[in-house]
């Protein structure tokens, strides 16, 4: 079964061609990273301006790099949210005129399970029950899917993502956009225990998150100890700063940690999940693998279960885990709907 992945619902245009839901023969991402960097964050109207210009290329690309016609796809996958709705209604539009076109069957995917489907491409053998920690630049969620197609939303953030959380300080220390990978790879030069962020508090015993706490704890460290933003980019960090973000990046990988063995312990999964682009994070990735898989107390052997994460090609947004989440709904035929449309604030669960 080869399908046809569309995916427009932020800032990336991607096109991907996928081959039994994990043999990815194309993966083509046009990123707008250059078009917003000067925004310090995605402007929604320039993002759908962008997909406009961007989408037949990079379809007509992803045919290309696979060296099929569009005759040899059986199907069509298309993000139809959440997301932003002029971005989301790009890919959408061009996935139904393609299916019209070519007489294929089409059927929407939600982004979040995208995500959740983007581990199964390099490990198409991950047990049910699973427990997947969605974390995003638009999203954190603790997402519990007992069997292929059936999810359940054990918590989320109640205000920013941890990513967006990331991004913001970033961009007003002024180390630059998107701030996760800068954060990621400054942090290790830092002292991760050097400024007191607590982990926020959720009093219900929810399995929520919650990361706006965070930015107004670190304004007024930032101001407290008189730290200036960087005058330019590429300018040398100084160490103050290093400490701060790698305070800043422990909290939050901390507080992720935490919500997620609270998690584990009360559904009982047998696999952990960690994706979405904040999951390229390589102290979440390594504290999440050192806790799970090689547990050092006796309290958290009663833990062990194999992490799973994407390679990050995957991990960030992208339309090879669109065609992977589509691939089992295309293999009943479903008809070719047209009246299908995009929802910005479209719920897994
Ligand atoms: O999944 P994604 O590409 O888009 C959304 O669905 O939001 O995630 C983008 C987010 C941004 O906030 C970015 O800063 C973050 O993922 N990110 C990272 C890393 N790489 C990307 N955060 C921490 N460490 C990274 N290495
Ligand atoms: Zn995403």
């Amino acid at each position: 079964m080869l399908v046809l992945g569309i995916e427009s619902s932020c800032d990336e245009t991607a096109a991907a061609l996928v081959q039994d839901g994990h043999v990815v023969l194309s993966n083509v991402v046009a990123s707008q990273i250059e078009t917003h960097r000067s925004f310090g964050g995605v402007v929604p109207e320039l993002a759908s301006r962008e997909h406009l210009r961007n989408i037949g290329y990079v379809v007509r690309r992803a045919f290309g790099e696979a060296g099929k016609e569009y005759a040899d796809i059986d199907g069509i996958a298309v993000t139809q949210g959440p997301g932003l709705i002029g971005s989301l209604l790009v890919g959408v539009s061009f996935a139904k005129a393609m299916a019209y076109s070519l007489q294929k069957p089409l059927v929407p995917v939600n982004h979040l399970e995208g995500h959740i489907y983007s581990a199964f491409i390099e490990h198409p053998d991950i047990q049910f029950p699973l427990l997947a920690l969605v974390v995003s630049g638009g999203h954190t969620s603790l997402v519990f899917s007992p069997e292929e197609g059936r999810y359940e939303c054990a918590g989320r953030t109640r205000d920013d993502a941890a990513g967006e959380a990331l991004d913001k300080i970033s961009k007003f220390l002024g180390l630059g956009y998107p701030g996760g990978p800068v954060i990621d790879r400054l942090s290790p030069r830092g002292n991760p225990r050097a400024f007191p962020f607590s982990i926020p508090k959720i009093s219900d015993g929810s399995l929520d998150f919650s990361f706006s706490g965070f930015k107004t704890a670190a304004l007024r460290h930032i101001a407290q100890a008189g730290i200036q933003p960087l005058a330019r980019a590429g300018a040398r960090v100084p160490q103050t700063i290093l400490d701060l973000i790698a305070s800043y990046q422990q909290t939050i990988v901390d507080t992720l940690l935490t919500q997620t063995i609270r998690a584990a312990k009360r559904l009982e999964p047998r696999s952990i999940l960690l994706v979405g682009g904040v999951a390229c994070n390589t102290l979440l990735r390594r504290t999440f693998k050192e806790t799970f898989e090689s547990p050092v107390s006796a309290e958290g052997a009663a833990l062990a279960l194999p992490v799973y994460y994407p390679a990050p090609v995957l991990t960030t947004d992208n339309a090879a885990m669109i065609a992977a989440a589509g691939t089992p709904r295309l293999r009943a035929a479903p008809p070719l709907e047209l009246d299908l449309n995009a929802f910005s604030d479209l719920r897994l669960c």
